[in-house]
């Protein structure tokens, strides 16, 4: 029986990529496939926790037990989790936020004419988890992830910091079973009590698990 250390907590959990279009047809992206956010919100959910996911597009099914707030670009995802972070306990980010988004062209596909190059400006999009560390009340609890490529320790504290978390899990998405669309991750974990951690290649499901075990039992 899992035990039921989130029972009575409401947890949020961002997942997936944002996706911010363009033109009526193309969008700037990324390959994230939400896993990790998946098995940090059942894991949460199994703990005992109400469990609300603000997904970006996956196509990932969730139990019926678990509130799915489906959005598509990083504007609508920052406005979703602002209006539910004061009735949370916990936010969990994982989602692979975009960080600009393309100025758009307008809502008709783009004709490409004889053009051999083509120049798309982009404007910053806001940053979810800092807005939500900017606005905790005592007692809310945060969980960022940072993917790197090379070693992740020294943006693991720093985004720990400037965030204002209570714990961040960071890989080196250029090592084998750890990143993007694996089942596996391998992670560095730093918390607000300046513990590091480094663990080995683990199924995801397995993170999720000592990343709360972590957070709630030290
Ligand atoms: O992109 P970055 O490495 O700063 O992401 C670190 C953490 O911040 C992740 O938990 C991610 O979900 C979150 N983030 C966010 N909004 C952004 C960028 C990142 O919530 N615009």
């Amino acid at each position: 029986i899992s035990p039921q250390d989130l029972a009575g907590k409401q947890v949020l959990v961002t997942l997936g990529p944002t996706r911010e279009p363009w033109d009526g047809v193309r969008f700037w992206s990324n390959p994230s496939s939400g896993a990790m956010g998946a098995c940090m919100a059942m894991a949460a959910y199994l703990r005992g926790a109400e469990v609300t996911v603000v997904a970006g597009p996956t196509g990932l099914l969730f139990p019926q037990a678990i509130t799915v707030i489906p959005v598509r670009t990083a504007l609508e995802m920052h406005r979703a989790c602002l209006d539910l972070w004061p009735s949370m306990d916990i936010a969990c980010a994982t989602a692979a936020v975009a960080d600009f988004r393309p100025i758009p062209h307008g809502p008709d596909k783009f004709k490409k004419g004889g053009a051999s190059s083509l120049t798309v400006q982009f404007e910053a999009n806001p940053d979810i988890l800092k807005a939500l560390g900017d606005s905790r009340r005592d007692g809310q609890q945060l969980i960022g992830f940072a993917a790197e490529t090379g070693d992740p320790r020294a943006e693991a504290a720093r985004k720990l910091e400037s965030k204002g978390l209570d714990l961040i899990a960071a890989n080196d998405v250029s090592r084998q079973g750890s990143g993007f669309g694996t089942a596996t991750n391998e992670m560095f974990v730093l918390d607000r009590q300046g513990r590091r951690e480094s663990w080995p290649v683990l199924p995801k499901t397995e993170v999720a698990w000592r990343l709360w075990d972590h957070l709630l039992l030290g």
